[in-house]
């Protein structure tokens, strides 16, 4: 293993005011969100919506990687770049999605666990010819009645830390990604306390199978209260608490904490990690690894057509800035207004 190589790569994607965008949409999910404008998924049409977000000009201010798709890693750009080379070419890293999905966890209903460990050292020496230098594996944590258990929490963070240290040693660095879901109506003490267990038992695991903390990323959810929980919190009840949770159990030598949004608004989003980025400084980076909060507004404004490139493209630069904005606690809501 190249330590020097995995810090060097791991420090890159946290650097000031960066963050990365998550374009690693599966073929079910890609199809969800084009649902939603009425566009069919195609191997083109998601090549052409891809190629929209990577030839966003001076977005590469604000992001510094990008995680693709199995298929996305080997499609090129209209004018035959490869997009590992076209992200490259701006200085983006990009990175790429290695886990085959969550799947359900036997004899535990309504859990799951997320696939993919057989023939990874393969793959991922594979996707490094290819051009990653980082990737990604995401784990699903359901909270609800009598859930999460003890077998789905160990189950998972178990396979996280197993696919970590494969990355490892292939010179990719691994983003650890623990999911907590929103949905329910769970109160935010019980998304700490399921964050707080799940994360623990995650370093725990990622040290018994001897992944480096500096050469590894922590993608988490924040901790917040459940989608249908009647008492919300304010971006300040949602700093205050991510924050005293990981300063509990996120070794201060891992390099940096990126969020994923997981069905915020792109505002709420932006506030949360705004409001964490101005309480001051942390033993970790805390940037964003946002998926929808970053793509969709860009998303509707692009509708499928190539008319409305420059308007998605604004669209996804504006989000990409107001979120580089909060990575430095620098972000305010009328900035929204501002820039429209
Ligand atoms: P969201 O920000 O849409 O949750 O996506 C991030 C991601 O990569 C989830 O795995």
């Amino acid at each position: 293993m190249n330590l020097d190589e995995l810090r060097k790569t791991a420090r890159a994607i946290v650097a000031e005011g960066k963050g990365i965008l998550a374009a690693d949409e599966s073929f079910p999910t890609i199809k969800k969100r084009f649902d939603t404008i009425g566009v069919e998924s195609t191997e083109e049409t998601r090549r052409a919506y891809r190629e929209m977000l990577f030839t966003t000009k001076g977005v590469s201010e604000f992001v510094s990687g990008v995680i693709l798709f199995d298929e996305t890693i080997r499609q090129s750009a209209g004018d035959g770049t490869p997009f590992p080379k076209l992200l490259e070419q701006q200085g983006i890293i990009p990175g790429i999605k290695v886990d085959k999905g969550a799947k359900a966890l036997a004899l535990c209903p309504g859990e799951k666990v997320t696939e993919g460990l057989d023939g990874l050292r393969e793959r991922l020496e594979e996707y490094r010819g290819l051009g990653a230098r980082f990737a990604k594996w995401r784990a699903v944590i359901a909270i609800g009645d009598g859930i999460p258990s003890e077998t789905c929490i160990e189950t998972n963070a178990h396979a996280l830390a197993r696919y970590a240290a494969l990355c490892q040693e292939q010179g990719l660095v691994p983003i650890v990604e623990p999911e907590v879901l929103m949905d329910g109506d769970h109160t935010i003490e019980r998304c700490y306390e399921v964050t707080f267990a799940v994360l623990r038992r995650v370093f725990a695991d990622l040290a018994d199978q001897r992944v480096e903390y500096e050469g590894m990323l922590l993608k988490p959810n924040m901790v917040l209260p459940g989608k249908d929980c009647p008492r919300q919190a304010t971006p300040e009840e949602v700093a205050e608490a991510t924050i005293r949770c990981f300063r509990h159990v996120v070794p201060a030598a891992v390099p940096g904490v990126l969020f994923l949004s997981g069905g915020q608004s792109d505002v709420q989003a932006t506030l949360n990690l705004n409001a964490m980025n101005a309480m001051g400084s942390h033993p970790w980076e805390i940037s964003f690894s946002y998926g929808r909060a970053l793509q969709a507004p860009a998303l509707r404004a692009w509708a499928g057509r190539p008319e409305n490139v420059p308007a998605a493209q604004r669209a996804y630069s504006h989000r990409a800035r107001m979120n580089s904005l909060a990575r430095r606690g620098k972000y305010r809501p009328e900035m929204e207004e501002e820039a429209a």
